[in-house]
């Protein structure tokens, strides 16, 4: 485990240790395998990934689940550096054939709300059966939307982290642990 990483132009230190994460990362998986007890192969969960940064969590994910489900991804992008530019990108968009599904959206981290937002606008015209939303991470603070988080793994402070699929311009995705900006 290093202490501190180094990214482009800045320096981040050690914030959530694996073992943290795994553990937080357990229980919502327990909470999914009973919320979802219920779905069948002829209609299974949709988990729809968001890219890139949740695919380590997603991973994870699938790890722990039991139920019937099937994977797809989408990406919405927001972010440069360091900042939410506040305009939100489709890259690659929902999944098609998405009507009388139950939804499961697998997020990295929630701020200001702004791409989950997005994402529940394009999901309701889509006539699901249920959407609900799975976040790895909260910045509790920050986010102040409407769009219910129905899974929040950990909740962190206004903080610019990497790791575990969280990426500083792309680069640092590839840790096990989480840092945080150090300044
Ligand atoms: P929102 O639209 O402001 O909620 O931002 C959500 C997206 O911004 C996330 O899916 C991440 O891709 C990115 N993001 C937000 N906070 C961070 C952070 O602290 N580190 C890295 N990416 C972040
Ligand atoms: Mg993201």
């Amino acid at each position: 485990m290093e202490n501190k990483i180094h990214l482009h132009d800045k320096t981040f230190k050690l914030f959530i240790p694996n073992e943290d994460i795994e553990k937080a990362i357990d229980a919502v998986a327990e909470r999914l395998n009973r919320d979802y007890a219920d779905a069948t192969d002829d209609n299974p969960v949709v988990m729809i990934c968001t890219l890139n940064g949740a695919v380590i969590f997603a991973a994870e994910l699938l790890k722990r689940v039991q139920f019937p489900m099937v994977l797809k991804a989408c990406k919405l992008s927001s972010y440069e550096g360091i900042c939410s530019t506040g305009v939100i990108k489709t890259e690659v968009p929902l999944p098609e054939h998405l009507e009388g599904k139950r939804v499961l959206i697998v997020e990295d981290i929630v701020d200001t709300g702004g791409t989950i937002v997005a994402m529940a606008e394009q999901l309701k015209a889509r006539k699901v059966q249920d959407a609900r939303i799975c976040t790895l991470l909260l910045k509790k603070d920050v986010y102040k939307k409407d769009v219910k988080l129905d899974y929040v793994a950990m909740e962190i402070p206004n903080r610019f982290i990497v790791g575990f699929g969280l990426d500083y311009d792309e680069l640092g995705r590839n840790t096990k642990d989480i840092y945080v900006l150090d300044d």
